[in-house]
Order: structure tokens, then C-alpha cells, then sequence
């Protein structure tokens, strides 16, 4: 464990943003973590974990704490069930590998979200019909007030749409150190009812799927749409798909006839951001050294050298056009640091 000055952050987050931290370490076990968390002389402290889903607009003068707990155990398991549990700091996707390679299903349609394990409770993450909360049994956390692990229930963590307690009453007040799961050993229950799964599928020609092909219907459909981080700077969904109320929904459709929609409940009705963005004009649109994605309006890139506030500022813009011409706002999925 040893603490670096003046860190670059630009390959520990996937918008590839060249800010500094003024402090840096990577932990790698629960008694290094406390140990960083003990020392006197850093009253500031940001917790990274993949850094998939921050946009850093400054350098930190926090010290920055890289999570980097690794190791994935079978806790017990029956005929039908495992119980599997994951330390924050190993690779999301590579833990859905491992599900996949011990034929573990319930994890299959989140196959390449970029992040960890440890931030994945945090937002819920969430794609193709399934989320983060459908497979999760519990997690560990530190505590930042008493230094206790505390264990958080699914009830605990209080799941909704990309959101947790921990982005809550519980914001800043936690490190997550381990997620447990439970997941099928056999008959697996297949999410595949998701429009672009069974299009995806039927090319593949494939009738009675397996988990570890659901996971490459789901890899090809995401390589098709979303930018890969290693190749343009970016964080996958830059903002959340708004919900309207139904009397809103309603006055739209008759400005929007084709605007796309799913019911919530019976007053809630969630529309695509991506759509939003795209009817005012910025889908593939460059400004400067960042914009917006050319197949996937939702998400912004980093086209390389892009600032954090640039990428800020943009997001602003898209903000604005989209509220004088919807009259909705769209909140931002990432955090902005
Ligand atoms: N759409 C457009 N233009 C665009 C993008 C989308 O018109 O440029 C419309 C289309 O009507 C399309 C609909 O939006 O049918 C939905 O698009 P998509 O299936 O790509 O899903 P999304 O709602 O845009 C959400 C998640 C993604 C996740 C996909 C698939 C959020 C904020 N985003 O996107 O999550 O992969 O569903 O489940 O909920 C992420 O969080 O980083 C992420 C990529």
C-alpha cells in the first residue's frame, strides 16, 4: 500500500479524462482499505472503483482510494442454486464470465457493462430487461462512521430504477466491499422477451438459447451500439430515460406522434432519452474533442483530450434543447466529480 502524489486518473476512468489526483492509492484487502481509511491528514476521500460511471470535471485534491479487493467464491449451493459471492474490485463483465463458464445464470443479459462488482449495487445496473437487483442476495460495506462491515439485505438496499440507498440516505457513508448472488444451476429463467434479444437470436438462428448464448446475443447487440471505452472515452447511458406522467405523455403524442414509450405504472410512462436527444438534432453531432455518439444518442465520448468540463458543458446544452423542446428534463446518469 503506498500513496502516490499527483496521479494521473486518465486510465482508471472509461471517459479517459487526463485529471489528476493529488493523492492516490489502490487497495487490495479489507485491512489495507482500513488502514487508508485510518490515516490522518486526508479529511477527503473519493472511492473508485471501475470508474464507469463518473465524469471527472476537475483534478481531485481528495485522496483517491482505487478499490481493488479481488477473488470470487461458491459460498454453497444446491441442486438448483449457488450462492456466489464477489469482491468489489473484480471486473464486471469478467465476473459474468465466470457465471457463464460454471453455467450460473441470472447474470447473463448484463454480459459487458463496464465497471466492478463493487459499484454495480450502487446504481442497479440494468440492461436488456434485467437488473442488478433480479440475481443479488446481499452485500458488504464499510462503514465510514464506525469502520464496521455491515451487511445490506436486498430490502436495505432499497433498488429502484439505476438507483440504491447508496446514492441516497447512504451517499458517502459507505465503500462497498463484496456483492452476493444467487444464481440458477439449471433451468435457467431465460429474459429474453427484450425486442432486440430475440431479433438478435432469430440472426443467430438460435431457437432454445443457452445463458452463454443470451450473453453473446447481448455482447453483439451492445458492440453494435455502444462505443467501447478502449477504443472512444466514454460512460455508457450519460443520462437516465425520464419518467412523465401520463397527462404529459399524453400532450406530447400530440406534437410526437412517433414518440417511443413504456408504461410504468398507470400514471407513469418512461420515455428513451436517446430518442429525445436524437429528435433535437445531436445524435453523431462533434464539438471540439467530445459529442455525442453516433449510434446511441444517449451516450456522450471523449474523442480524445476532451476535458471534463467540455464533456460538462455539453451535457448542458443537450439538457437545455431538450427541455425547450419537450419540456422534460433529463437528468444525468453519471456522477460528476
Ligand atoms: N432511441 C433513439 N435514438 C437513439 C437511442 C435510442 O431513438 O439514439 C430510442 C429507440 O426508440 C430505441 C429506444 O430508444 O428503441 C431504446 O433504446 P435502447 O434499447 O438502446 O435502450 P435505452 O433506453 O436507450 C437503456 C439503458 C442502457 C441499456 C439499454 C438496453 C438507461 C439510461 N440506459 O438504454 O444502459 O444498455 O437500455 O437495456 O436506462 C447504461 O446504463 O450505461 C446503458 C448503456
Amino acid at each position: 500500500m503506498h500513496i502516490v502524489e499527483n496521479k494521473s486518473l486518465k486510465s482508471y476512468n472509461t471517459f479517459s479524462i487526463d485529471a489528476i489526483a493529488n493523492h492516490f492509492v489502490s487497495v487490495n484487502s479489507i485491512q489495507d482499505l482500513k488502514a487508508v481509511l485510518n490515516l490522518e491528514g486526508y479529511p477527503e476521500k473519493l472511492i473508485l472503483g471501475g470508474g464507469s460511471n463518473m465524469l471527472l470535471t476537475k483534478d481531485q485534491e481528495s485522496l483517491v482510494i482505487h478499490v481493488n479487493i479481488k477473488g470470487i467464491s461458491v459460498i454453497s449451493e444446491d441442486d438448483r442454486f449457488a450462492i456466489v459471492k464477489a469482491n468489489a474490485g473484480e471486473n464486471w463483465h469478467e465476473f459474468v464470465l465466470f457465471c457463464l463458464e460454471h453455467n450460473l445464470g441470472g447474470v447473463e443479459n448484463l454480459s459487458l457493462i463496464p465497471g466492478n462488482v463493487g459499484t454495480a449495487p450502487i446504481q442497479n445496473i440494468g440492461a436488456y430487461g434485467v437488473e442488478l437487483k433480479d440475481s443479488f442476495v446481499s452485500c458488504e460495506a464499510i462503514s465510514l462512521e464506525t469502520m464496521s462491515i455491515d451487511t445490506f439485505s436486498k430490502n436495505d438496499c432499497k433498488f429502484g430504477y439505476r438507483d440504491s440507498i447508496f446514492k441516497n440516505e447512504g451517499k458517502g457513508k459507505y465503500i462497498v466491499t463484496s456483492v452476493t448472488f444467487k444464481l440458477s444451476k439449471q433451468n435457467h429463467k431465460l429474459h429474453i422477451n427484450y425486442g432486440t434479444i430475440s431479433n438478435q437470436l432469430g440472426v443467430m438462428h438460435i431457437t432454445e438459447p443457452t445463458i452463454q448464448e443470451v450473453s453473446k446475443a447481448v455482447i453483439s447487440i451492445r458492440e453494435s451500439k455502444l462505443p467501447n471505452p478502449k477504443d472512444i472515452g466514454n460512460s455508457g447511458s450519460f443520462f437516465k430515460n425520464p419518467v412523465v406522467s401520463k397527462a404529459k405523455y399524453e400532450s406530447l403524442i400530440t406534437n410526437f406522434s412517433d414518440i417511443p414509450s413504456y408504461t410504468i405504472s398507470e400514471n407513469e410512462i418512461k420515455i428513451p432519452a436517446g430518442w429525445l436527444i436524437e429528435k433535437a438534432g445531436f445524435k453523431g453531432k462533434r464539438f471540439g474533442a467530445c459529442g455525442v455518439h453516433k449510434k446511441q444518442a444517449l451516450v456522450l465520448v471523449n474523442y480524445g483530450g476532451a476535458k471534463g468540463s467540455e464533456i460538462l458543458e455539453l451535457s448542458k446544452l443537450i439538457q437545455k434543447t431538450v427541455d425547450i423542446i419537450f419540456g422534460i428534463f433529463i437528468e444525468a446518469e453519471v456522477n460528476i466529480l
